[in-house]
């Protein structure tokens, strides 16, 4: 119901925010719309995750399947950016060669579980969906709705680099101590969109750096893919993305 509750509001923030350019504001109206009904139709009471399945056949070649060992604890939304640099001292000619180098990201997670409960495929429409949204719009509306129906935040928790460049997931915000720093297993190249290639982020696996039996996937997601090369770029880029992050424990 929560969450019902949270795309409604959304759908109206959305609507109003006058800096949208892409996708547009009745487009996103329709779709809140759309996914609003559907979930009108989903009994939303209990979240078990049991049956809850990541689309990894969406890509050219899929993503190694979690370890047998492990289930589905949490799914995430997460919206930041990817940033990348780009030399600031190289000649306009080689500026042209030269491609951006990815040096981290930084994303706000909130809170999708029943979501992915109730219906995969609705959940997948959100990340195109909120890829442009103002974060600050999203962390607020979702604050704002966590204290008025006295749930939980919805904002469960972040997800940055740590000082020695790994991929951190802190989820302490959601009241649970979980805390994982990742290494890269595998990664593939997301779907391409109808128009052929893709600015999305690829699809990945990451595994617990330290220990064992903690596994974080990337997928479904949107935009930030950076420019493809350094002409007239400053020397930082950040590129807004949407995803859906799974967590395996
Ligand atoms: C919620 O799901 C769990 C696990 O599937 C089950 O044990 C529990 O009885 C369910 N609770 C309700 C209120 O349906
Ligand atoms: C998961 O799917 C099985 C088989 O379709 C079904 O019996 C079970 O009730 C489902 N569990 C949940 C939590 O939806
Ligand atoms: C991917 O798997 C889902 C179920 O897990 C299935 O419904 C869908 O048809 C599959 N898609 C492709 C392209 O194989
Ligand atoms: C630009 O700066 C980088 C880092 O400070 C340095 O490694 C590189 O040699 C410089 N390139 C030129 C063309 O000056
Ligand atoms: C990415 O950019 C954001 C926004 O400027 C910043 O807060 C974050 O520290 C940056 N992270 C990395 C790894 O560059
Ligand atoms: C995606 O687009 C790229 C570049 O346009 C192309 O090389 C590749 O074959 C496409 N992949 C699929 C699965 O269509
Ligand atoms: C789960 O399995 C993986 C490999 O299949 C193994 O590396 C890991 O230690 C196992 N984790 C637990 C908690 O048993
Ligand atoms: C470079 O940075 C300036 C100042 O922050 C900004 O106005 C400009 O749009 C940026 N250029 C690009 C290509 O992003």
């Amino acid at each position: 119901m929560n969450f019902l509750f949270w795309l409604s509001t959304l759908l109206t923030v959305v609507s109003v925010n006058g800096d949208l350019s892409q996708p547009r504001p009745l487009a996103l109206a329709s779709s809140f719309t759309h996914i609003y009904h559907q979930l009108d139709n989903i009994h939303l009471g209990n979240c078990s995750l049991a049956n809850a399945t990541m689309p990894l056949n969406a890509t050219k070649s899929p993503l190694p399947a979690p370890s047998a060992n492990l289930t589905l604890k949490y799914v995430a939304l997460g919206r930041g950016t990817q940033n990348y640099t780009c030399p600031s001292n190289s000649s306009s000619n080689r500026r042209s060669i030269i491609k951006p180098e990815a040096t981290g990201a930084v994303a706000t997670l909130f809170d999708a579980s029943c979501l992915a409960a109730a219906s995969g495929s609705l959940l997948h429409e959100v990340p195109p969906l909120i890829s442009t949204t103002p974060l600050g719009s999203l962390a607020f509306m979702a604050a704002l709705v966590a204290q008025g129906t006295r749930s939980t935040n919805l904002i469960i928790g972040e997800h940055y680099f740590n000082g020695d460049g790994d991929p951190l997931f802190d989820l302490t915000l959601s009241g649970s101590k979980s805390w994982i720093a990742t290494n890269k297993k595998a990664a593939v190249p997301a779907p391409n969109s109808t128009s052929g290639s893709s600015n999305d982020v690829p699809w990945l696996k990451l595994g617990y750096k330290k220990g064992h039996g903690i596994e974080v996937y990337r997928v479904v997601t949107s935009l930030g893919n950076p420019p493809s090369t350094c002409a007239g770029q400053n020397a930082t880029i950040l590129v807004p993305y949407a995803a859906e992050y799974w967590f395996y424990g």
